[in-house]
């Protein structure tokens, strides 16, 4: 087991009142890990400050290491960081194009790809990889717009992948979909954890147990604990734990 990231003693705070205290955590290479806790938790405090994506906002103020690999990622180039480290929100916000022009649109900023062959691999490639090329590798030419919510989301996860990251972020990517929706982001999340590393942060305790190899659980900017996911659910071993997943609060 590699440790893709390492937190060490993670402190966050908005205008000086802390939302993380002393967060120390691995996730583990080509796993997913997921967070839950109730609302106000720092669940996404955790998630944004992976990416560095606070660090514009002046209320907020951080202490503390985290290590992609062995490098510590404050020291690093931020857009380099966000290519190796991407993050999908809860609102799918595709680009008002066609869906392939979704998909090759950042690679060619960054220039990534030249040829025409290229664009059409990456395309084909990572809609495979988010579970949606069967779905719509007769319309690519089709608006992005004019998808379901759900494959929106997957198209999403493929414009991301379509950077060539490392570590994929995700904050509540189901929480406005319908069922059969989020069956079909879960299942491309299981697929690619075999080439990438997953932070899932998620109110819906189910989809932790289905999805994850390892679950925190956080509470008033607390990791209260963290165990592989079938351990964590079975036998909790902090109370407050047990009554956040049996839904006593939160
Ligand atoms: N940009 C911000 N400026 C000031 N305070 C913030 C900001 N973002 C979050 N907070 C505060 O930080 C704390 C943690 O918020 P965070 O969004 O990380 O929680 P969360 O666990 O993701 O909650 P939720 O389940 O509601 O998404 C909360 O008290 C919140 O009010
Ligand atoms: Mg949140």
């Amino acid at each position: 087991m590699v440790n893709k990231i390492k937190v060490k003693q993670l402190s966050c705070y908005y205008n000086k009142k802390c939302v993380l205290k002393s967060l120390s955590i691995n996730i583990v290479q080509n796993e997913i890990l997921s967070v839950i806790g109730p609302a106000n938790s720092g669940k996404t405090t955790f998630l944004r400050t992976l990416n560095r994506m606070n660090d514009l906002n002046i209320a907020y103020y951080r202490d503390g290491v985290v290590y992609l690999d062995d490098n510590n990622i404050f020291d690093m180039n931020m857009e380099k960081l966000r290519r190796r480290v991407g993050m999908l929100f809860a609102m799918p916000i595709p680009l008002p194009m066609s869906i392939y022009e979704n998909i090759v649109y950042a690679p060619k900023l960054f220039g990534l790809i030249k040829t025409k062959s290229e664009q059409n691999d990456i395309v084909e490639q990572t809609l495979k990889d988010a579970s949606l090329w069967d779905e719509v590798k007769d319309r690519l030419n089709f608006s992005a717009m004019k998808m379901s919510g759900g494959q929106q989301q997957r198209l999403c996860i493929a414009r991301i992948l379509a950077v060539n990251p490392e570590v994929i972020l995700f904050d509540e990517p189901c929480s406005g979909l319908d069922p059969i929706s989020t069956a079909k982001v879960e299942e491309a999340m299981i697929e690619l954890k075999r080439k990438y590393t997953i932070v899932l942060v998620t109110n819906n305790v189910k989809q932790a147990s289905r999805v994850s190899d390892k679950t925190a659980f956080f509470l008033m900017g607390r990791l209260i604990e963290i165990d592989k996911t079938g351990e964590l659910f079975v036998s909790p071993k902090k109370k407050e734990t047990e009554d956040y997943i049996t839904g006593r609060f939160g």
